[in-house]
């Protein structure tokens, strides 16, 4: 079984996709980890986001390894799974993963990283639509900007970086709108995609509906 699940972020899909990784016993790939990985790496270099020829070529050279067994990380060998997921990264990924050229190389490696045998989950924002677009179920997760940006804002509280609601929404409109327009593999569901909108479930409820929708379709797939 291959299932893509795609969606902006805010609507617990990390979370939701790999506890469904975990009722299926399949491995789990976090694609926005790669982007991630390429991005503290042009970071590290200080090439200039606006530069988009500049990070195509430092990342033309780069080592990105992602681990589906374990989920972690590596930029040339050294574990970066912890630095990934900083404020730095988190602003800038959106103008690294705009680049065509990047997209490509990503691409192909989710391909090989993603086939075999076994079952597995790939979470990303273009899974179903250019990534496996054979893929045997396809979800596609949304919920209101309100309420992605509530949930951050609380995320954010509980972790001592402040209460700004306005601004955590402001933020997320931003996001969608940068990730929906840019020219290359735009955010948007399949045609044949399964919409769930989170908004009033729980992540429990989510993952149990959608463990739900696979086991029906992999009967009907077998
Ligand atoms: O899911 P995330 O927040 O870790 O994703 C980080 C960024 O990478 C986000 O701006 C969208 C982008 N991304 C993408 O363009 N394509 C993917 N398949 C996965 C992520």
């Amino acid at each position: 079984m291959v299932v893509a699940i795609d969606g902006p972020a805010g609507t617990g899909k990390s979370s939701v996709a790999r506890g469904l990784a975990t009722a299926l016993g399949a491995k789990y790939l976090d694609t926005g980890a790669m982007y991630r990985i390429v991005t503290l790496a042009v970071l590290r270099a200080g090439v200039s986001l606006d530069d988009p020829a500049a990070i195509a070529a430092l990342d033309a050279d780069l080592s990105v390894g992602y681990d589906p067994a374990d989920s972690r990380a590596y930029l040339a060998g050294e574990d970066v799974s912890a630095e990934i997921r900083g404020d730095a990264v988190t602003r800038a990924v959106s103008a690294v993963s705009a680049v065509p050229a990047v997209r490509a190389r990503l691409v192909d490696l989710q391909r090989v990283l993603a086939g075999g045998s076994e079952s597995v989950v790939v979470e990303g924002r273009d899974i179903g639509t250019v990534v496996l677009p054979d893929a045997d179920v396809k979800i596609f997760l949304t919920a209101s900007a309100e309420v992605r940006a509530k949930r951050r804002n609380d995320q954010n509280i509980a972790a001592g970086l402040g209460d700004d609601y306005d601004a955590v929404l402001a933020d997320v409109r931003r996001r969608d709108h940068l990730d929906s327009t840019r020219a290359v593999s735009p955010l948007r569901a399949a045609e044949d995609a399964i919409v769930v909108d989170t908004g009033d479930m729980t992540q429990l409820e989510v993952i149990s509906h959608l463990t739900d929708l696979v086991q029906q379709r992999s009967g009907a797939v077998r």
